[in-house]
């Protein structure tokens, strides 16, 4: 059997029917939260968000993950607390009953606020507007995570900012329909011959049992996942190198893998129709995968 073309499990699951969401302010049943359309967020993809995992209820490294929206709303000058995201992240859970869920993900997004469509910011600024959701998230079983999946290269044609969590993800989009298209699980960003990140995760290779990862630097997400792993990969006694890895080099890698919310730890056992290692999935991402669903709770 060949690698999974999509990701196992679906991933993300497609939104609750009943779900309740959160909009300036207020719970209420998705199909009634609505937007006006001159939310610069509409208009120009001008906000941040977040994706926070949940696991049994509670929420997976919420501090690190509110870090970075703080630094993703300073660097583009979106006043917000952020910090009272927590209680609303909470309620989410808790009105969708996913408060006992094994795993589950809670997503927030603040744009500029809706004001008539200047290029530039309104003058006196708009009050942000807040939106959210939370979902459950099918973890693969251990037979098709260990089938791992197959992943694309694509050249990377996002912004130079791709440390800020913004909403305008049209790269990312295009990316992960390229793999689509490709009939693969995923797509990874190549830019000047070095292989950065997935289409909506971090990479890992392993190389003689050392691990690579791409530096952290304004080219990829600051993964709170991709942190995980690497305290993990620390605690198992296996080497960490964040470092460029050239194109050529992941081709000859003996394992990759994924990491982010709701990636967990994710196989790739195949790049661009060559296969990976053996072409199948090696002991590092099962030993760290293993490790990662221990940490969290769950199986
Ligand atoms: N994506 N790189 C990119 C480009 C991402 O979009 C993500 C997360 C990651 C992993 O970050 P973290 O481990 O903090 O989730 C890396 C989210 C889940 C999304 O867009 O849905």
């Amino acid at each position: 059997m060949g690698p999974a073309p999509a990701e196992p499990g679906g991933g993300l699951l497609r939104g609750l029917p009943m779900s309740i969401v959160y909009l300036n302010g207020k719970f209420l049943p998705a199909d009634e939260a609505t937007v006006p359309v001159n939310d610069r967020g509409f208009l120009f993809g001008d906000g941040i968000y977040e994706v926070t995992p949940a696991y049994g209820g509670r929420l997976f490294r919420w501090p690190q993950h509110l870090a970075r929206m703080e630094r993703g709303l300073a660097a583009i000058g979106i006043e917000f607390d952020a910090g009272a995201l927590k209680d609303v992240k909470q309620e989410l859970l808790a009105r969708n009953g996913l408060d006992g869920a094994e795993a589950a993900y809670v997503y927030v997004q603040v744009t500029r606020g809706v004001a008539p469509r200047t290029h530039h910011f309104p003058d006196p600024p708009a009050p942000p507007t807040v939106y959210g959701f939370a979902n459950r998230y099918l973890r693969p079983s251990m037979a098709e995570w260990a089938r791992g999946i197959g992943a694309i290269t694509i050249p990377d044609q996002r912004w130079a900012r791709a440390d800020i969590k913004a909403i305008s993800l049209l790269a990312n989009v295009l990316a992960a329909q390229a793999a689509v298209a490709a009939g693969a699980g995923n797509t990874i960003f190549v830019r000047d011959g070095i292989a950065l990140e997935g289409s909506h995760n971090n990479l890992f290779a392993v190389f003689g049992g050392v691990l690579a990862t791409a530096p952290k630097s304004n080219y990829i997400l600051h993964g709170v996942t991709r942190d995980f792993v690497i305290e993990l990969a620390g605690e198992m006694g296996m080497p960490v190198e964040e470092r460029a890895i050239p194109l050529p080099e992941l081709y000859e890698a003996d394992e990759v893998f994924f990491t982010g919310t709701t990636t967990e730890v994710k196989p790739v056992v195949e790049v661009d129709g060559r296969p990976v290692g053996d072409g199948t999935v090696g002991p590092v991402a099962r030993r760290l995968f293993e490790g990662f669903v221990a940490a969290v709770g769950g199986r």
